[in-house]
């Protein structure tokens, strides 16, 4: 479906952002393997952790969902689950298919994990690597580089495996096979990527020690507390409404109890460094995550910044909207070191590139990353989301400063993480 975007006037109120969605993909799962009750509240009912939610079921985990929409998760233990009686379908949610990998290393049955278009031709080799290394039978189509992924589990044992690259995906699925590992398991990361995992797992009685970029997970004989949580809400959702409210003029915006882990909020340090008005208060903690609200104001006097190294993988998965941001800044906005963008649900270095020239934007494509010239008029006209519900919202936003209408194609495709995405934005223009 396509959407149409015109210029806003102003931005202005106050959002409750959507639940987060790593935490919403790691709390069914790992209440899945818990040995107890689990509730989860304000999981984000959107397609990619309805995917972790309907795999689990498929894996016989009792799951109930109560009519204030909460989760009860009967989880039964670790060695609980059985073998599914068909290809489990991870949709177009990477986290589903790597963090599910792991666990299903070491489960003594046949599983087969596939996904949509997107999905399947994203880059697996990097946890059958380590998987098979700790003795996983995991093999993968076009050798092992792409889904369907084929597991027959079995025994595991414990690695020391130091990460190529960046990813929380790998380093959860190494940690959730390790918790079925006999030796103990370490891993090692470059830059620090969301900590989600080890956090969760922590939280419900793993032994987990963490060290600067190194985890290491002692498996031991025990079994997983259940889960009582509130999800808070995300931060990388909440960010399209942070950089909508700096670029429109005349704008104000409160956004509630969004999960300000260190992990995820590069953007908000870059904002701040590009001279954007923005505070926080009413800190505070849920779930075991920092939690707070935002406020933010227009910005008409954005700077270009240079943005690199340990920052990336804290601000991946806003790239697209920085990228919008940049172009409004003053100077030149270089972003490197960003490689595994072209690994995500689209190659979103080159999208952004293609997408934002066709808006007049100064831009240039490098393999890891890009440059932005600032500040350009932007043009609306047709631009393509290549079905990646961030380029679709970060096009979108895009069109609210463009002179004339922005049609994104495939607008819907924002359902993967945030459904009520154009009905919130029409909101906060009235
Ligand atoms: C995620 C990790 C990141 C991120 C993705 C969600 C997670 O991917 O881009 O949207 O929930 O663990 P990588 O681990 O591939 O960097």
């Amino acid at each position: 479906m396509d959407r149409v975007i015109k210029k806003a006037q102003t931005i202005k109120g106050e959002i409750i952002p959507p639940p987060d969605k790593s935490i919403s993909h790691r709390a069914i799962m790992f209440a899945s393997l818990a040995k107890g009750k689990s509730r989860i509240r304000n999981f984000l009912w959107a397609k990619d952790p309805i995917s972790s939610l309907n795999s689990m079921k498929s894996l016989s985990v009792e799951i109930e969902i109560t009519e204030s929409k909460e989760i009860i998760v009967n989880g039964k233990g670790l060695s609980s689950l059985k073998e599914p009686d068909n290809v489990i379908d991870c949709g177009n949610s990477g986290t589903t298919m790597r963090l599910l990998s792991g666990i299903l290393s070491a489960q003594p049955f046949l599983s087969i994990l596939t996904g949509d278009d997107s999905l399947r031709y994203r880059p697996m080799r990097r946890i059958i690597k380590p998987l098979s290394l700790m003795g996983a039978n995991i093999i993968a189509r076009d050798d092992n580089k792409f889904p369907p992924i084929v597991i027959k589990g079995g025994p595991l044992r414990g690695i020391n495996y130091v990460m190529p690259v960046a990813s929380a995906q790998v380093k959860s699925a190494i940690l959730l096979a390790g918790l079925y590992a006999k030796e103990e398991t370490t891993v090692k990361e470059p830059y620090k990527s969301r900590d989600h995992t080890e956090k969760m797992l922590k939280n419900m009685g793993a032994h987990i020690e963490i060290n600067d970029n190194t985890i290491k997970l002692i498996p031991k004989k025990y079994e997983l507390n259940p889960l009582d949580i509130t999800i808070p809400n995300d931060f990388s959702s909440a960010c399209f409404f942070i950089a909508a409210t700096c670029l429109v003029p005349k704008s104000e915006l409160i956004i509630k109890q969004v999960n300000l882990n260190e992990t995820r909020t590069g953007l908000l340090d870059t904002l701040k460094l590009m001279g954007a008005t923005i505070e926080i208060f009413n800190l505070n903690e849920q779930a075991g995550e920092p939690v707070g609200d935002i406020f933010v104001k227009s910005s008409s006097e954005l700077k270009g910044v240079t943005v690199q190294g340990d920052i990336i993988p804290r601000l991946i998965d806003e790239f697209p909207i920085l990228c919008v941001l940049a172009t409004q800044a003053e100077g030149k906005t270089v972003i490197k070191d960003a490689k595994e963008l072209r690994a995500k649900e689209s190659d979103r270095i080159k999208t952004m590139t293609l997408e934002l020239k066709k808006m007049g934007v100064k831009i240039e494509e490098f393999e890891d990353g890009v440059e932005i010239e600032g500040p350009c008029k932007l043009i609306g006209t047709d631009v393509h989301s290549y079905k990646d519900h961030r380029i679709a919202m970060a096009l979108s936003i895009a069109g609210l400063i463009a002179e004339g209408e922005t049609k994104i194609k495939d607008s819907e495709c924002v359902d993967i993480s945030f459904p009520q995405f154009y009905e919130l934005l029409e909101i906060l223009q009235r």
